[in-house]
């Protein structure tokens, strides 16, 4: 078996050619046991953002349910000071053969448990044992969140992937009435309302537990969302929580849009200009970044020297300047579009808000977005459009 260097942990892991697809991505469902190569910038992450929450939470007991060839827990156990325990599970036979390996290579058996069971019966089973719970799945962590939710100690943080992004972000938007009760929107910011989509039906979960829980980091790249929730078990938070949920209208006439807030709450069906508005949610309406989290977690990836660790300080960087900015963002493309000019660049029309005194920022969203809390008329003027309304 091929075995591969990731952080500090070296990897007995499946042949990688088996499962790589054409386009040169690997495709999990071609192979029998998982593990993918291009995820090493999100488990970095994961590795620098466990570190930072040592700080605050004092300790680790970490959950890595759903583990594959056991590279998430390996890694937390391995790098990160302050884990004090991992359990690492899969189902399968296979992984499981992996994980226990793996465990060897490495020599953490002191610190690392190896099950093979239903991840959810097991996190059931375990119930509040666990301050750092990771779930990883093929496609949706929906079918995961109530366990989950159960197995997190009082304080302590849910780390999330899915890769279902088609259904989050509106393509499929049946599917994600059905995974996640709400309504997606097919906008340009339409990854950003998957977050939030996503975010919002976590703490939903998670209330049923008396669980709070509040983003401190997402990130959407390539073909998945990663999120960080930070939980404190105390109904009031709980249920201040859900007030910062709502609904984002979107307008597809003129490209208006606006926030509000509350489950139940009365939503506009015209948009100013006229058309019917359009409405996604229930969502998370509140911060998605935990601005100063963001900046210790760039530092920790910068001394830890990883190998990708260009491209993810750059990812930091622009969670560190939108993360104080408002719900959704605007794309050049799209205003220039709608007035009938050349986009002009996002890096100019921040400049231009910033000087006008809104909050302006680029977005790690999309290359060609930009944040703003300035209104319709001023972002249309930012890109070039003086005069048209
Ligand atoms: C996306 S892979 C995990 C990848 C891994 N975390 C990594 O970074 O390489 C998802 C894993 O979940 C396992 N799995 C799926 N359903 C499960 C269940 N109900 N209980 C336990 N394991 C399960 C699969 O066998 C698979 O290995
Ligand atoms: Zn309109």
């Amino acid at each position: 078996m091929p075995r591969v260097r990731e952080g500090r942990v070296e990897l007995e892991v499946p042949e990688l050619e088996q499962f790589r697809a054409g386009t040169g991505d690997y495709v999990p469902s071609r192979a029998r046991v998982f593990y993918n190569p291009h995820m090493e910038l999100s488990r970095d992450i994961g590795v620098a953002v466990a570190q930072v929450m040592v700080e605050e939470l004092g300790e680790l007991r970490v959950c890595d349910p759903l583990a594959g060839v056991g590279v998430r827990g390996l890694r937390y156990a391995a790098e990160v000071d302050g884990v004090v325990s991992v359990l690492v599970n899969d189902k399968s036979e296979e992984a499981h053969g992996f994980i226990q390996r793996n465990v060897e290579i490495n020599r953490l058996a002191m610190r690392v448990e190896v099950e093979r069971r239903d991840a959810n019966a097991l996190m059931f089973e375990r119930r509040g044992q666990f301050s750092w719970v990771e779930l990883d799945p093929f496609g949706s962590p929906a079918p995961f969140l109530d366990a989950a939710c159960a197995a997190l100690s009082g304080k302590g943080v849910l780390a999330l992937t899915a890769t279902d992004t088609a259904p989050l972000c509106g393509a499929h938007p049946r599917a994600c009435v059905r995974r996640y009760g709400a309504r997606p929107l097919r906008t340009e910011y339409c990854h950003e309302l998957g977050v939030r989509i996503l975010v919002g039906y976590a703490q939903r979960v998670a209330g049923k537990h008396g669980l709070a829980l509040e983003p401190v980091l997402v990130h959407a790249t390539r073909h998945y969302f990663r999120v960080y929730l930070k939980g404190t078990r105390r109904k009031a938070a709980a249920d201040e929580v859900v007030r910062s949920q709502g609904y984002v209208s979107h307008c597809f006439a003129c490209g208006r849009r606006r926030a509000v807030r509350g489950l139940v709450p009365v939503l506009e069906r015209r948009c100013e200009c006229g058309a019917e508005l359009a409405h996604a949610g229930p969502l998370w309406l509140g911060r998605l970044v935990d601005r100063e989290l963001a900046v210790r977690v760039a530092e920790e990836i910068v001394r830890r020297e990883f190998r990708r660790g260009k491209e993810e300080i750059k990812l930091l960087r622009k969670l560190v300047e939108e993360a104080d900015g408002p719900p959704t963002f605007f794309t050049v493309n799209e205003v220039a579009k709608r007035i009938g000019r050349t986009p002009p660049s996002p890096r100019r029309v921040v400049e231009r808000l910033r000087r006008e005194g809104f909050f302006a920022a680029r977005t790690h969203f999309s290359g060609e977005g930009f944040r703003t809390d300035a209104p319709w008329e001023r972002v249309v003027a930012a890109c070039g459009g003086e005069g048209e309304l």
